[in-house]
This record gives structure tokens, sequence and C-alpha cells, in this order.
């Protein structure tokens, strides 16, 4: 909440923070990056393969962990020295089980850091998005981004890009071995990858809630629920489950938000009462995992193309993969901001 970056803006401020990054996510800037994510794909899944034979392997830390997080310090520019203290900030943003003693040093380290790698970029700058944002800011005579402000779209950015993937990658990994069902209908080629990942983001949203927002006026829900549809959001205002639902819901001015992303795609009200089962042939996969409106995730083509790459290929690379562990024996992490498991064991060639 403390930082000034679009995740915390609002109105036109939002907008000119949003605008600044936005060039880097395009859907050919995006598609730019699948050789660099494949090759990464590879070298992870040859470390994999080099494990010793009937040892189970942890897929988190080795495989949905380490992916992201290459991406998106190539996309930064990060160099290799201050990769694993900014894995470490980024990780303490997400872990809600800390003091806030611990927070603040966590928040301190990660402006530390981010200031060491915007000064290694104007001494040293590259074609990364770092230094493209600081190259439109310096030619601009300093604005319209703030030294505070490109601080924290960096902190944003890289933190952003971290755990959230990681998430997904985890969760879909899990479905596909947890429900054999589901990898066969992929395998045959009824559903694609595509549908398989959409699936996970409903039942399994990577980022379950999100830390916080302010309201700047009275929000009536149900009639905002009810405004939108005559919008032509939803055909008829009567059948929107969440009107009914949102009935005399008013969130006052200054009261704090907590998006609860989880629980949307998982609504019976929305999909019925089959609501919480995984089923990748689901025609309505609607959900909220990326959020919604002009914040809307502006990581999610990037995320999509991750795990659209990491997930056929592991796959491919080890047809005989199994949990090592029943399903249900998994630790989920204890934050209540990240969906995911503390380890993910498994056997590579199914023993
Ligand atoms: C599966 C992975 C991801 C999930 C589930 C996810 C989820 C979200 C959510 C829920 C929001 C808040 C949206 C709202 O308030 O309505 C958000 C915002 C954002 N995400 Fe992601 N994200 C993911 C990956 C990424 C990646 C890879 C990046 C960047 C490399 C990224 C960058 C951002 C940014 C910059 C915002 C702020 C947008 C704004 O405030 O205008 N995200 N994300």
């Amino acid at each position: 909440m403390a930082v000034r970056n679009m995740f915390t803006a609002y109105g036109a401020d939002h907008s000119r923070l949003r605008r600044l990054v936005q060039p880097a996510f395009t859907a050919r800037r995006i598609r730019d990056l699948r050789p660099g994510i494949e090759g990464i794909v590879k070298s992870l899944l040859d470390d994999l393969a080099a494990a010793p034979p009937g040892e189970p392997v942890d897929l988190r830390a080795r495989y949905a962990y380490p992916l992201p997080i290459r991406v998106i310090c190539e996309l930064m520019g990060v160099p290799e020295e201050l990769r694993a203290g900014l894995g470490r900030c980024a990780d303490g943003f997400f872990d809600t089980t800390i003091t806030p003693a611990q927070a603040q040093a966590v928040a301190a380290e990660m402006q530390d850091l981010i200031a060491e790698l915007i000064a290694r970029k104007r001494a040293e700058p590259g074609e990364d998005l770092v230094s493209r944002l600081l190259a439109g800011r310096d030619e601009a005579g300093g604005g319209p981004l703030s030294e505070q402000e490109l601080v924290d779209t960096c902190v944003l950015v890289i933190s952003a890009g971290y755990e959230t993937t990681v998430n997904l990658l985890d969760q879909s990994i899990t479905t596909a071995l947890a429900r054999p069902d589901q990898l066969a209908l992929v395998a045959s080629g009824r559903v694609g990858w595509a549908d398989f990942i959409e699936e996970t983001l409903r039942v399994e949203a990577p980022v379950a809630s999100l830390p916080l927002r302010y309201a700047v006026q009275d929000i009536d829900i149900a009639r905002e629920a009810e405004a939108e549809t005559e919008a032509g959001a939803h055909a008829d205002a009567h059948a929107d489950p969440r009107t009914d639902a949102a009935a005399g819901a008013v969130i006052r001015a200054g009261e704090a938000i907590l998006a609860v992303y989880d629980a949307a795609g998982r609504d019976p009200r929305v999909h019925g009462a089959t609501a919480e089962e995984f089923d990748a042939t689901r025609p309505d996969k609607d959900h909220l995992a990326f959020g919604y409106g002009v914040h809307l995730c502006l990581g999610a083509p990037l995320a999509r193309l991750e795990a659209e790459i990491a997930l056929p290929a592991l796959f491919a690379r080890f047809p005989h993969l199994a949990l090592a562990v029943p399903p249900d024996r998994l630790t989920p992490l204890a934050s209540f901001i990240s969906n995911g498991h503390q380890s993910l064991p498994a056997h590579l060639d199914g023993r």
C-alpha cells in the first residue's frame, strides 16, 4: 500500500503509470519472448532429468519457481547477483505470516535492491524494461515518472511477475497429476492446454486475494452490477446472480477492500452446483484470477504463455510423472495471498 505505482494509483495517475509499462506487454512483445522462455524450460527440464534416479524431485522448487523468475529477470535486465535478494523480498511480499517489523524490513531491502538495479542501468543501459523506463524518464527531464514512481514500478513488475505465475504452474501440475482423467483429455486433443490453464485459473486462482484497496466513494455493489448489466455485459438483469447476492451491500468511502479473486471463480451462483469441480471441458470458465477493469493484470498474456510452454514440455519429457504423496497430503502455503503448495514432490519415472 505504501508504494506509488499503477497498482495503488487512481484515475489519471493510474493511466499515466500503466501507459509507461504497457508497451513491454503488447501481444507482439510477449510473442517475441517465446524462444527465450522455451530455452529456460529446456534447461530446467535437463536439470530435472539429471536428478538421481528413483529420488523424488520437488517440482515447485525446481520447475514452477525458477521459470517465472528467470523470465521476469530477463525482461527487467536484473543481473545475476541481485536475483536471489530480489527473490527473497518478492517471497516476503506474498508471505502473510511474517510480522509487521519483518514486512517493513522486506520492503526496505526491496527498495535498496531496486535502487541498486536502477543505478546499474543508468551506468550501463541495455535493451531491458528498466533501461527503457529510465530512458523515457531521463530524456523527458524527470517526467512523467518521479524517482519514487520509477522504483515502485520496478517493485511492482518484479514482485507481480514472481510468485503469481509460480502458483499457476504449481496448481496446473498438481491438478494434472491428481486428475489423470483431465490430463488424458489434453493428451487426446479433446481440450487444449489453454483450456486446462483457464480452468486452473478459475478453480485455483494463483492470487487468492490481494491487499489492499480503499473506496474513493460509496459503492453500492448491486447498483454497480445492474449498471454493468444495462451496459450489455449480461443479457438479463434479473438473471444476473451477482445483483441478488449483493443487494444492500454498500462499501463506504474510505473503507478498506480485500478483493477475494479465488472465491469468484468457484461461485455456485455463477458456475452452478459443480462450481468447485475442475472440468477442462466446461464451456464457461469465467474467472477473476487476473482481476477486472482498469487494473486488469498487465502480465496475464505473459503468465499464460509461460504456462502454455512449460506444461506440455514437462509432460512430454516425463510422460510417467507421478506425485510422490497423495494429493491431499500436499501442504498449502500459509499465505492468504498466494495459492500454492509448500512443495510438490514427484517421481519423474512414475515410481
Ligand atoms: C498467473 C499469474 C498472475 C496472476 C494470477 C496475476 C494476478 C493479478 C491480479 C489479481 C491483479 C490485480 C488486478 C485488479 O486489481 O483488478 C494483477 C495486477 C497486475 N499484474 Fe498480475 N498476475 C499474474 C502475473 C503477472 C505477471 C507475469 C506480471 C508482469 C510481468 C504481472 C503484472 C501485473 C501488474 C503490473 C499489475 C497491476 C495492473 C494495474 O494496477 O493496472 N502479473 N495481477
